[in-house]
């Protein structure tokens, strides 16, 4: 019996601050009119300082467990996708997977940039598939805010804060996760990187003056290769999936540039229309941009269940890649689970076992040979 991979539920966790064109427009050598013009962005959204990446993808993934209406219990595997962690490590996954009390889970980051939700979601769906687990939260959290030189007009015009969430499991039925595709070309590594803090580059006081822990990017090059790949991915998943083209009902692109996706469009041969677009809200959100563009098309009534779907992203690495998918809705649940309250048991049990470990520290430091 084959076993399909279906996403059951998701989620969004969007910082309420926003920030305009306007605003930014006092800050750096720019103006509303380019930048909506040149990106179509006309507003981000920014963390508040008490978030992270990883508060952010557990405010996600809660809310598409309580639509999956799966207890954090159930979940076999967290797998978070960011250009942004908390930290280098432990991975953002592990905090996420501790705070909404996915007790019985593994977890853990991938990391290939504003493709990485794509992938993610292809690891998880090969996991169910393979019958190695049922259930998957994957996310895409991202607080790139952090990484931004709010200096450099090129950039800081572009991104924003947000993380989206999606539950995957395991069923007979067929549909879910359908196909995939996933690229990379490290030739291109430089054009579009955080130079320092990581091995090649570590964190000292020169490098930060020098602002190299910041996202650097060439725009124009980026851009390029953003139109040439776009196009040729989802076809390729299309093409896989055995579909032809007219029957994609949508394609949720990842949200860089609204020109790059009028640009995929045209790629395409498809009208602008059977695009999600939501750029123009939340700016480049990176790993999270493609979940929250897709959820936005769930609330809005454009993809409805049965749809075949294709998800499409590119990013810094260089990463590219699509996938296709049989959208479903939330699988019908034997009781309604209350998160609030497997959230609340997550709490008890993360702070028993903070405890115990002092405890357990203190008996060994006072036993520890002399
Ligand atoms: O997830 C992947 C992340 N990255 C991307 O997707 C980025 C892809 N690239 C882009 O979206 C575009 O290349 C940008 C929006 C970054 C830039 O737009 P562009 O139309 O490619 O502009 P450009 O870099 O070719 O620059 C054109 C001009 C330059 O002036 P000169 O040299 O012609 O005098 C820039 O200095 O626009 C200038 N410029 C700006 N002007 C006003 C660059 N940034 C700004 C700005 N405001 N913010």
């Amino acid at each position: 019996m084959s076993i399909y991979a279906h996403i059951t539920g998701w989620g969004t966790a969007i910082p309420e601050k926003i920030l305009t064109n306007e605003e930014i427009s006092t800050m750096v050598d720019t103006n509303p009119e380019w930048i909506v013009e040149r990106t179509g962005i006309r507003t981000r959204h920014i963390a508040a300082p008490e978030d992270t990446s990883a508060t952010l993808g557990a405010a996600a993934s809660l809310k598409a467990l309580e639509m999956a209406n799966v207890p954090p219990s159930a979940v076999d595997l967290v797998i978070t996708a960011t250009s942004s962690p908390a930290y280098v490590f432990p991975a953002t996954a592990s905090l996420i997977q501790d705070s909404i009390g996915a007790t019985n889970a593994g977890a853990f980051d991938l990391s290939a940039a504003c493709t990485g939700f794509i992938f993610a979601l292809n690891m998880a769906t090969q996991l169910i598939r393979s019958g190695q687990i049922k259930t998957a939260v994957v996310v895409g959290a991202e607080t790139l805010s952090r990484y931004v030189d709010w200096t450099d007009r090129g950039t800081c015009i572009l991104f924003g804060d947000g993380a989206g969430a999606f539950v995957l499991q395991a069923s007979s039925v067929q549909g879910g996760v359908i196909s995939s595709v996933m690229r990379s070309d490290g030739s291109g590594g430089d054009l579009l990187s955080v130079p320092a803090s990581g091995s090649a580059m570590p964190a000292t006081a020169k490098t930060i003056e020098q602002g190299m822990h910041f996202i650097k990017m060439n725009g124009r090059e980026v851009f390029r290769f953003a139109t040439r790949v776009m196009a040729r991915a989802s076809e390729e998943a299309i093409e896989k999936a055995e579909w032809r083209l007219d029957q994609v009902e949508i394609i949720i692109p990842h949200q860089a540039n609204k020109r790059i996706i009028e640009a995929a469009a045209r790629g395409l041969k498809l009208p602008i229309e059977k695009f999600a677009i939501n750029v123009d809200k939340y700016g480049n959100t990176s790993t999270a941009s493609i979940p929250i563009a897709a959820v936005e098309m769930v609330e809005n009534g454009r993809l409805k269940k049965n749809d075949k779907t294709v998800l499409v992203g590119f990013g810094a690495g260089l990463t590219w890649g699509a996938v296709t998918v049989i959208w479903k809705e939330p699988f019908p649940a034997d009781k309604s689970v209350n998160i609030d309250f497997y959230q609340f048991l997550a709490r008890i049990r993360s702070f028993l076992l903070r405890v115990a470990r002092r405890i357990e520290g203190l008996i060994w430091g006072r036993k520890a040979p002399k």
